[in-house]
């Protein structure tokens, strides 16, 4: 089972004045966490994709079995730039190194789905916020209803031919070239996709309070396998309002 691990941006959002991947949360880089975590739940080969003037740096803090290669202008390019670069697998995951306190059995569910026999799968969770659309002015244009709305997360699952269709669909289109995630791209050639359950934990650190989220949840020692920290599990794992930890 090989993983890519896209972390090949700048972290504008985040604005640490560095790559955002390499940006530390409670004292590892995030994109070490995140090829930690991979490796936890039985990934046996991981390609780092990482920003082309900091692959020396990535290199030097990424442990075995992480490979690293230079990524490119947008998240598609670089994932298809790590898609080059593996060898033979059943499975293929895509996870984003920003979301790097995504716990095990995540991935594990994933990993599962795709030996199942499906071509595509992502983690996902129902949206809480409540979504309006709004027209190019920025005037709401009317309600969306959220029962059939779902937030995408990774590690993404796919069996390896899927994905390299997917890939080859997107080269050179433009309209492509902005996915944020792979899945998008099985899904605009056709192809199905399915869901397991996300995790709250899975969430993608984008701005510093995201960062400052991770921070807490890693002081707090709420991050790692074991329920996840949304109300309805805590209930059900923990009916006498224990703490739920590993
Ligand atoms: N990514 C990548 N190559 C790019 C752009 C993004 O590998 N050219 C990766 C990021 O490193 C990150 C993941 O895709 O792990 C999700 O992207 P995002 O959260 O948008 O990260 P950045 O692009 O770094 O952040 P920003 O958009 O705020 O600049
Ligand atoms: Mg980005």
């Amino acid at each position: 089972m090989v993983a890519i691990v896209p972390a090949a941006g700048s972290g504008e959002r985040l604005g640490a004045g560095r790559p955002k991947a390499l940006v530390t949360v409670a004292g590892d880089p995030m994109v070490v966490r995140a090829v930690a975590g991979l490796v936890s739940a039985g990934v046996d080969d991981v390609v780092v994709v990482a920003p082309a003037d900091h692959l020396d740096e990535m290199r030097s803090v990424l442990p075995a079995p992480a490979r690293t290669v230079a990524g490119g202008a947008d998240r598609v390019a670089s994932v298809a730039l790590g898609l080059a670069a593996i060898g033979d697998a059943d499975v293929v995951l895509v996870h984003d190194a920003a979301r790097c306190l995504c716990p095990a059995d995540v991935t594990r569910a994933v990993v599962a789905a795709v030996r199942d026999g499906h071509g595509a799968v992502v983690p996902a969770l129902p949206v809480a916020d409540t979504v309006r659309r709004v027209d190019p002015a920025g005037r709401l244009v009317g309600p969306v209803d959220r029962t059939g709305l779902l937030a995408v997360q990774t590690p993404q699952g796919f069996a390896p031919d899927v994905l390299r269709r997917a890939h080859e669909a997107a080269a050179g289109s433009p309209t492509a070239s902005r996915a944020t995630d792979d899945a998008g791209l099985v899904e605009a050639l056709g192809g199905e996709v399915v869901t397991v359950p996300g995790d709250p934990r899975a969430f993608k650190i984008t701005t510093p309070l995201d960062l400052a989220m991770a921070e807490a949840l890693l002081t707090a020692g709420d991050v790692s396998d074991g329920p996840p920290l949304a109300p309805d599990v805590r209930e059900r794992s923990s009916p006498h309002g224990a703490e739920v930890r590993r």
